[in-house]
C-alpha cells in the first residue's frame, strides 16, 4: 500500500503522466537545472483541468509537516473486496493517525534533509505510533478506473485494521513496493495507472537492487 498524503493522482492514464514528466523537464540541461516553476506552468497550460491537484499540493506545502505520525495517507486507487458469494464492493483505503497513541512530538530538526525519518525514528524509540486502516465504500456510479477522482467525502467509512510501529527496521534486502500484490478476497480494478505501476516498479527495483 504505497501511499501519498493527498487523495488523488495527477493523471488518469500513464501516457499523460509520462507526457507531463517530459513537459516538466523539457527545459532541463541536467537534473540540477530543472526549473520546476516553469515546468509546472507549462503543465498547467497543457493540462488546465489538472489545476486541482496542483492547488492541493500547494496547500499541503504551505506549512511543512512536522511528523510522519500525524499525516493521513492515501493509496489512491480503488480495489474490490470480494465476499464468498463473489459479490464485489469497490473500496478506497486511507491510513488515519490515531491521536494520542504516539509519544509527544520529538523536536523535528527541519534543517536536516531527512528530518521526517529522523523524527519518526525518535518517536518510535520512545513508544509506538499507530494508524487506523480505513476503507471507504464506493457507491454504484463511483469510478474504479480513475485515480484523479477521490470520490465524494460522504462515502461510508469502516475501520478494518490497525498498524502499530514499535521499532525502526532497516531491511538488508531491497523491497519491491508493488501496489498490485493483493491477498485473497481483494481484486484489482481496471485502473490503468495501477497496472502500469506494476511494470514500472519492477524496472526500478531491478535497477536499484541488481544494477540492471
Ligand atoms: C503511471 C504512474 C506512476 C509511475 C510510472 C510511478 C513510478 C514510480 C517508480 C518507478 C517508483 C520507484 C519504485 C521503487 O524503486 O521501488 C515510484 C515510487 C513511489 N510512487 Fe509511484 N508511480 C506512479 C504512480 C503513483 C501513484 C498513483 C502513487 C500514489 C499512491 C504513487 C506513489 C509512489 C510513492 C509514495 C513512491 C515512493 C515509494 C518508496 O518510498 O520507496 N505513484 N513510483
Amino acid at each position: 500500500m504505497v501511499s501519498t498524503t493527498i487523495p488523488m493522482f495527477i493523471t488518469k492514464d500513464p501516457e499523460t503522466f509520462i507526457d507531463m514528466l517530459k513537459t516538466l523537464t523539457a527545459e532541463k540541461t541536467g537534473f540540477e537545472k530543472i526549473d520546476l516553476g516553469v515546468g509546472i506552468l507549462n503543465i498547467l497550460k497543457k493540462y488546465p483541468e489538472r489545476k486541482n491537484i496542483l492547488i492541493a499540493l500547494k496547500e499541503q506545502f504551505k506549512q511543512l509537516p512536522t511528523s510522519y505520525a500525524k499525516l493521513h495517507y492515501y493509496p489512491i486507487h480503488a480495489f474490490y473486496f470480494v465476499n464468498k458469494e463473489g459479490n464485489r464492493q469497490a473500496i478506497k483505503y486511507e491510513w488515519q493517525p490515531i491521536e494520542g497513541t504516539s509519544p509527544k512530538n520529538s523536536e523535528a530538526n527541519i534543517t536536516s534533509a531527512d528530518y521526517l525519518s529522523e523524527e519518526l525514528h525518535n518517536r518510535v524509540k520512545n513508544g509506538s505510533v499507530s494508524f487506523d486502516l480505513i476503507i471507504r465504500l464506493g457507491c454504484k456510479n463511483d469510478t474504479t478506473d480513475d485515480p484523479t477522482d477521490p470520490w465524494p467525502d460522504d462515502r461510508q467509512k469502516l475501520v478494518v485494521g490497525q498498524l502499530t510501529l514499535e521499532e525502526s527496521l532497516f531491511p538488508n534486502e531491497p523491497i519491491l513496493f508493488d501496489p498490485t500484490i493483493v491477498t485473497e478476497g481483494i481484486e484489482l480494478t481496471d485502473d490503468p495507472i495501477l497496472h502500469f505501476r506494476h511494470k514500472a516498479y519492477a524496472i526500478s527495483y531491478n535497477k536499484r537492487s541488481k544494477n540492471e
